[in-house]
């Protein structure tokens, strides 16, 4: 095996040159402490400013002190959950999110659950969509929180998030999204989509991993999530991590200037693996919205076919594809947005991620069909199902 394929870019990207370029002076020339108040210190809190108002032109905050580091996307869920339900508490406990969220937003719902908080976990149709009727519905005089995620990152579904959002504002209800798989697909303008949290992550648009943001506009309330010092104008204790936040300042500030380029690059290779998919292998199903979804994500089931299987055997070829989020790929259980889907538990396993990046050719494409037509083909000859005769 010589040649590999990276079609796993919804899990993690790798670092561009430009990006490294700002991160790596800040590991020797540039060290300082960005809370110190010498001139290195000066030099460091100057970088990390400069990356915040990065962060907050691209998506048009209104103040760049609505921008605050953190640990990366499971930070910024977290502490958009569980600071803002726990700062409004006195308006009321209810919080209303969505069955297909990532883990870092169901998780801290569920922890909340126990602290005496009630959540309800919307629907979605068989395209991935929470309808804005649903929202209505489940809106109470107690409600102080509605988060839904503007992209899953599962099956690249866009929801409507300026609809979404307007609704909960009708009702005077604070309103949260998770971006990290939005930015840099389409513009996100967080004044226009009425947007008052959003968490951001720097590894999924070609940043490092570990570092990422939360939008917080001015005004709402959040209690913190990590004590300890007068970092983040008091609200996230720790010393900032200088390289990582230039280099995700850098990332959204690329990701959002290029999104007109990388999305005509991302979709025709992404229809073109469509196609060709379509023109060699039968039995296959796209899961997701057929229109309103980000170009860089196809989800599909093989049916007759074990997804983890065909991941081994892709990767025998040099191929990096992923049955479900990456965080949850040690887990047994089919995906829990694919069953929010209605898909059923055969076809749910059967599920594939591709997720392409900028770097891809149609070359690549070329041999990764070729590849899933000869993997698919020994999965089915040795599958179960296939002689229970169910084709
Ligand atoms: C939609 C979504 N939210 C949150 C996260 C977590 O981000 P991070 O890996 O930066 O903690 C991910 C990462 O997979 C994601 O796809």
């Amino acid at each position: 095996m010589s040649r590999k394929v990276y079609l796993d870019n919804a899990s993690t990207t790798f670092v561009s040159g430009e990006v490294l370029s700002e991160i790596l002076p800040c590991f020797n020339a540039l060290y300082g402490n960005s809370n110190s108040l010498h001139s290195y210190g000066r030099d460091a809190s100057a970088i990390v400013d400069r990356a915040r108002d990065r962060i907050a032109h691209a998506i048009n905050a209104q103040k760049s002190n609505e921008i605050y580091f953190t640990s990366g996307g499971t930070e910024a869920d977290n502490w958009a959950i569980k600071g803002i339900a726990k700062a409004n508490a006195s308006k009321g406990k209810h919080i209303i999110t969505s069955s297909i969220e990532h883990h870092a937003v169901l998780d801290s719902c569920k922890q909340l659950e126990k602290e005496g908080f009630e959540v309800t976990y919307l629907p979605v149709d068989k395209t991935g969509i929470v309808s804005v009727a649903d929202l209505l519905h489940a809106i109470r005089k107690d409600t102080i929180l509605i988060s839904i995620m503007a992209v899953n990152n599962e099956v690249g579904t866009i929801q409507n998030i300026k609809a979404l959002a307007k609704t909960a504002h009708d009702y005077g209800i604070i309103f949260h999204t998770d971006a990290v798989q939005a930015i840099g697909a389409f513009k996100i303008d967080v004044q226009d989509m009425e947007i008052d949290a959003m968490s951001i992550s720097a590894h999924k648009i070609y940043g490092p991993k570990g570092v990422g943001a939360l939008y917080l506009k001015n005004g709402i309330a959040i209690d913190n999530l990590i004590d300890g010092g007068t970092q983040e104008r008091g609200k996230r204790g720790g010393t900032v991590n200088v390289p990582y936040v230039a280099g995700l300042g850098k990332a959204v500030e690329i990701a959002c200037r290029d999104i007109s380029i990388n999305q005509q690059k991302l979709k025709a290779i992404r229809d073109y693996f469509i196609k060709s998919v379509n023109e060699k292998i039968d039995y296959v199903q796209i899961n997701g919205h057929p229109h309103q979804k980000i170009n860089g994500t196809v989800n599909m089931s093989f049916e007759m076919v074990e997804g983890e299987s065909l991941l081994m055997l892709l990767d025998l070829d040099g191929i990096a594809v992923s049955t479900t989020s990456a965080c949850m790929s040690n887990a047994l259980e089919p995906s829990h947005v694919l069953k929010a889907m209605g898909i059923e538990d055969e076809l749910a396993q059967s599920a594939v991620r591709f997720s392409f990046g900028k770097n891809l050719s149609k070359s690549d494409i070329d041999y990764v069909v070729d590849c899933l037509a000869k993997d698919v083909a020994k999965l089915r000859s040795i599958s179960a199902l296939t002689k229970a005769g169910r084709r």
